[in-house]
């Protein structure tokens, strides 16, 4: 069992109120992903839950049962860390078993732990090397080990992928991802990383300056977001969000402002409902990705789904989907 419940958690330094009240539910086996700009509290926010940092008020229950008095170590809780804080002068096999040894756990216990884990993590090569001797994704892997062999009711991960390089970030993504189905565990999992959030996660909690802004699966956050924010925040390329200075018939409807991404917008060379001239081709080879200047929106970034010959000063008509049209009122929320 796993599950946790934040009520009303404030953590402030100082006079620096950093989390301003966060309530969220994990159901047990959940994959939930904290995304949010650079010193919004995502991390701050894990280490209240590992009890690394007392919470100013507030309450984590973890299974029905309150934390916040209990000691790190009693939380059943493990953490992967950005930095993967492995012993330079223990092997693989003695850094995973570490913890389990300090704790006082039986022998055979500890070798049975460590075979399963290694084996989950294809670590069996290395047991016996030092991690000056791993690659990155090698090193990731141990300190996933390391929180494995623990058996903890919650896994918590601050960016643990952010040191490796594109491809071994997909491919330990992956590893990440079918280790929470063989495991049936909690994971609480922090990225900056777009595709990570929209793969991994049962749910998403967006944060922003210290409070959550909305939880949701990815595909509910991306198809409705429930304000500006989080239009902003969830889906790259940017969902382009208009102001409706040049739209009245909108602007007398209450709307301020409207999204829409750019995937849902079609482009003409004829004719079309914003005219405007193109500023920059991005060819992805899968995608191209051009940048519009026109007369109503602005700026207009446009998606389309393989390779397209425009070049920079076109003319072009920009059609927006409007089913898949978003729309804002003058305080950011969307609108029905
Ligand atoms: N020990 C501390 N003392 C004072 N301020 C702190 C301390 N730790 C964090 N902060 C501040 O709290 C805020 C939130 O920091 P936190 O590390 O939680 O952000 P984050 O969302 O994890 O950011 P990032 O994405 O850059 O890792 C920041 O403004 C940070 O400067
Ligand atoms: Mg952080």
């Amino acid at each position: 069992m796993g599950s946790l419940q934040l009520k009303s958690i404030r953590k402030a330094f100082g006079d620096h109120e950093v989390l301003k009240g966060i309530d969220l539910e994990v159901k047990d086996g959940e994959f939930v992903i904290f995304v949010g700009p650079s010193g919004c509290g995502k991390s701050t926010l894990l280490r209240v839950i590992a009890g690394l940092e007392d919470a100013t008020s507030g309450s984590v229950q973890i299974d029905g049962a309150e934390v916040i008095n209990t000691p790190p170590a009693k939380r059943g809780i493990a953490m992967v860390f950005q930095s993967y804080a492995l012993y330079p002068h223990l092997t693989v096999k003695d850094n995973m078993a570490l913890g389990l040894k300090q704790a006082g756990t039986d022998k055979g216990e500890i070798e049975t732990r460590v075979t399963k884990a290694s084996a989950m993590l294809s670590l069996d090569p290395y047991l016996a090397r030092r991690p000056a001797e791993l690659s990155g994704g090698q090193r990731q892997r141990v300190a996933i080990g390391r929180a494995i062999v623990r058996e903890p009711k919650l896994f918590l991960f601050d960016e643990p992928l952010s040191n490796l390089d594109a491809a071994l970030r997909v491919q330990t993504r992956l590893e990440i991802a079918g280790l929470h189905r063989r495991l049936k565990a909690t994971m609480i999992y922090v990225t900056h990383d777009q595709v990570e959030a929209m793969t991994l996660a049962d749910k998403i909690v967006v944060m922003n300056a210290g409070a959550v802004e909305q939880v949701g699966s990815p595909m509910e956050l991306y198809n409705k977001p429930a304000n500006l924010f989080v239009a902003g925040f969830i889906g790259s390329p940017q969902m382009n969000l208009i102001s409706v200075e040049r739209l009245p018939e909108l602007a007398r409807a209450g709307i301020k402002t409207i999204g829409i991404r750019p995937e849902h917008i079609a482009l003409s060379r004829e004719s079309g409902e914003w005219r405007g001239k193109v500023i920059h081709v991005e060819h992805l080879g899968a995608d191209t990705i051009l940048y519009l200047e026109t007369e109503v929106t602005g700026l207009l970034t446009v998606r389309l789904f393989g390779e397209h010959r425009y070049d920079a000063d076109d003319i072009v008509f920009a059609t927006p989907d409007k089913a898949f049209m978003h729309r804002f009122d003058a305080s950011d929320r969307a609108m029905a």
